[in-house]
């Protein structure tokens, strides 16, 4: 075989061989193979020594040439493969951005949170402060300084979970009042409302929780009656249940209130002809009230001779049970999202 056939060959093997090259460091082992110390290239020029000076320079230009050629497929096959290397980065990340989204779920307010916020905004609107206390309260403050003392009878209708003698969760709200008043040292009028969870030792059923929430309110002023008291209910029941509902009180009997009522609202469902919410007599009940007793008064600092007040206290959670038809208390409490996702 001339040179000439020689190198035509090993060009064209170069050629097949390195196309089929997948790596830089395939092509590192072409390059080797071919241009090396030891390749094929180096035994064709090893001949240059056995040639005359005439056959010199064609055979030069020949093997120049090839050489030439081999680093240009080596070149081009470089290109090959980098482009390929892109080609399948970009294909590793891609992102389909068709593919309909991954849903979360959103959170919302309880309803009772719904309910208290509505209300807390009413009261505000009406020139109210919201006041909040501990869970944790003293005897002294959730009975004794409400006119409760220790043998008081009516202590029985609130049973309660004592902590140590003197400590329990607060049956009520109202012990917030207590601390309200002996905080202002019996000198200004007081206007408060106070929101929070309180603890029965009563027996769970569809309309007993040992854990449930109030809403209290307290008015302290040198001018304040029943009257007031009158319309401040009529207008958070309108609030609550629409402008057409109407109040009525009936009396009744807290220790810390003297008088006292209970407070009657005009059926919502029916109008007050009589329906399954309101038994047949057109008036629910929604929450007891009075004016403040001067006991209750006086052991808090102020003066019954110059002070008055009223005091209301309502559930939040029978609120609600009446304004969604809810006839299960426990549901607030069980965390059901069927039942927690309705109020959205
Ligand atoms: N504290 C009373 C209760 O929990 C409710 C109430 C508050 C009644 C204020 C009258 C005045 O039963």
């Amino acid at each position: 075989m001339s040179v000439k056939e020689q190198l035509q060959a090993m060009k064209e093997q170069a050629k097949e061989q390195i196309k089929l090259a997948r790596s830089i460091h395939e092509l590192n082992d072409m390059k080797a193979k071919y241009l090396g110390k030891k390749g094929s290239f180096a035994s064709i020029m090893s001949k240059m020594k056995d040639l005359s000076p005439e056959e010199r320079p064609t055979f030069g230009k020949l093997t120049n040439e090839a050489k030439q050629v081999i680093l240009e497929y080596i070149e081009s096959q470089k290109e090959v493969i980098e482009l390929a290397k892109i080609e399948a980065k970009l294909q590793e990340e891609k992102i389909d951005v068709t593919l309909s989204g991954r849903h979360f779920p959103h959170g919302h307010l309880h309803l009772l949170t719904q309910i208290k916020r509505d209300m807390e905004e009413f009261f505000i609107g009406m020139g109210y402060t919201i006041k909040e206390g501990p869970e944790i309260e003293i005897d002294e403050y959730n009975f004794e300084k409400l006119n409760l003392p220790k043998d008081h009878p009516a202590r029985d209708m609130q049973d309660s979970f004592y902590i140590t003698d003197n400590t329990l969760l607060r049956t009520h709200t109202s012990p917030v009042q207590v601390r309200t008043m002996l905080e202002d040292e019996g000198k200004n009028p007081i206007k408060i409302i106070c929101p929070g969870k309180v603890y029965r030792r009563d027996d769970d059923d569809a309309t007993h929780s040992h854990q449930f929430m109030q809403l209290e309110g307290l008015v302290v002023d040198e001018k304040t009656t029943m009257a007031d008291l009158k319309g401040t209910l009529h207008a958070a029941a309108k609030h609550l249940f629409g402008e057409s509902r109407e109040i009525r009180l009936r009396p009744s009997y807290f220790p810390f209130t003297e008088p006292s009522v209970e407070v009657d609202v005009s059926c919502h469902n029916c109008g007050g002809k009589g329906c399954h919410i309101c038994k047949q007599t057109g008036w629910i009940e929604i929450l007891g009230a009075g004016m403040v007793h001067n006991n209750v008064l006086r052991d808090s600092g102020y003066d019954p001779s110059k002070y008055q007040g009223f005091a209301f206290g309502m559930g939040i959670e029978r609120i609600a049970m009446l304004k969604y038809g809810i006839n299960d208390i426990r549901a607030f409490y069980t965390n059901d999202l069927r039942f927690i996702g309705q109020f959205k």
